[in-house]
């Protein structure tokens, strides 16, 4: 088979590493790609937006299956323009995709099939906004409706803040994606993420696992896209799993059948477990980063064929097999990070680090120069993944992995996944 994966960060060099063991792949091409992933396909600059270039390449290789990593080309509708094309793509449609790319129309689905969500209002100007603020309470959530690169979700202590945040969002601070806003009630209670392949009509559970969202130890600091996770989630245990599988997973991709928009890919759903029971935080429409980092190294089944199940509607007769250990991830950021950083500094001890036993390393923002000098590229940079027979032994083969690593202008948190 031929394949093209588009993306260019740390869960596509995952993608990539899973893909290209798979014994079904004579060829991957990776849009854009990066140099690190050079090794696995072949990089193509083709930006991971421009859904015309991809479909052209796409067409252009005779693709048989085009897997589509970030949110942003599903929402644009990548996998429509790839279907009118006659090629099979990896990811749902842009309606479906709607579920991440309009948290409004995600909530919706949610309530018109019962699946467990907080309190709700769409709001589209001021005064609707502080009215619902005042009816939902103290502490509320404030959401930009659309995609804000993981910056458009405020919670708030106090009525005046969750005011303060919508009169900004509304004011136009992330343009288009908040001409309506969201104020949702806050919960409370420990947070997960369950992962699951959904083939328009049949669902699978995947896996679980937590990130760890704040850029500093103990949980301080800016929120960033994620500065490490662990696979399985310690708090989500197989009722749970079941649970949330009966609640929400298969009521929502029978809904989605329902109402003509069936969902395929991958369903990414962020848990709150409060007392009453999970409850959905947000859908993803895509795999996480870096939660892919720790998922794809526990599966033992070839990634390809469970995504052609998917394709093909065969999710009902498909099972996966899991590595029994757990996984654990620490990403490394440029310093500076999720603020302004700079670009260049050379990281040195990577392939000391790699000859760790059960180690991995994905590159998530890394370039490399002509004499194989490892360059600083980005914000989040490198993702080390340590396998264990438990999430603590996962946890210290990556912290052993990354104390090979000589970046003085990384940083990364001492504490995922501990406690
Ligand atoms: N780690 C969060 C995300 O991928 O959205």
């Amino acid at each position: 088979m031929k394949i093209l994966l588009v993306g260019s960060g740390g869960r596509e060099h995952a993608l990539a590493w899973s893909i290209s063991a798979s014994a079904l792949v004579e060829e991957l091409v990776i849009a854009p790609g990066s140099d690190a992933m050079a090794d696995l396909g072949k990089c193509v600059p083709v930006a991971a937006d421009d859904v015309e270039g991809l479909t052209e390449l796409a067409v252009n290789l005779a693709a048989d299956l085009v897997v589509i990593g970030p949110e942003v080309p599903l929402v644009l509708g990548l996998a429509d323009s790839l279907a009118d094309n006659n090629i099979a793509a990896f990811g749902p449609s842009r309606v479906a995709a709607q579920l991440e790319g309009s948290k409004a129309f995600a909530r919706e689905v949610c309530q018109r099939h019962n699946i467990p969500q907080p309190a709700f209002a769409v709001v589209r100007n001021e005064d609707e906004a502080r009215q619902k603020i005042d009816t939902m309470g103290e502490g509320c959530v404030v959401k930009a409706d659309g995609l804000a690169a993981g910056k458009g979700v405020v919670v708030c202590d106090t009525a005046e803040d969750a005011k303060k945040a919508a009169a900004e969002m509304l004011g136009g601070r992330f343009g288009a994606a908040s001409q309506q806003v969201l104020i949702e009630e806050r919960m409370v209670g420990p947070e997960a993420s369950l992962f699951a392949l959904v083939d328009g009509a049949d669902c699978l559970f995947m896996a679980s696992a937590q990130d760890h969202k704040r850029a500093f130890d103990q949980d301080q600091g800016p929120n960033t896209g994620g500065m490490g996770a662990i696979s399985p989630a310690p708090r989500l245990d197989d009722a749970l799993r079941d649970q949330v599988m009966t609640e929400i997973v298969e009521p929502l991709a029978r809904g989605m059948a329902d109402e003509g928009t069936p969902y395929r890919g991958v369903i990414y759903v962020g848990l709150m477990l409060t007392t009453t029971g999970p409850k959905v935080v947000e859908f993803n429409c895509r795999f996480g980063d870096p939660e892919a980092q720790v998922i794809l190294p526990r599966l033992k089944t070839d990634l390809v064929t469970a995504m052609l199940a998917v394709v093909e509607g065969g999710l009902g007769h498909f099972s996966m097999r899991w590595d029994e250990r757990g996984a654990v991830t620490v990403v490394m950021a440029a310093k500076g990070y999720p603020g302004p950083y700079s670009k260049g500094s050379e990281i040195r001890g990577l392939k000391e680090a790699a000859r760790h036993k059960d180690t991995l390393i994905f590159h998530a923002g890394t370039m490399i120069d002509r004499d194989d000098n490892v360059l600083a590229n980005g914000g989040r940079v490198l993702a080390v993944t340590g396998l264990g027979g438990d999430g603590a032994s996962a946890r210290q083969t990556a912290y052993d992995a990354i104390g090979c690593i000589d970046w003085p202008d990384g940083f990364f948190r001492t504490d995922i996944a501990k406690g």
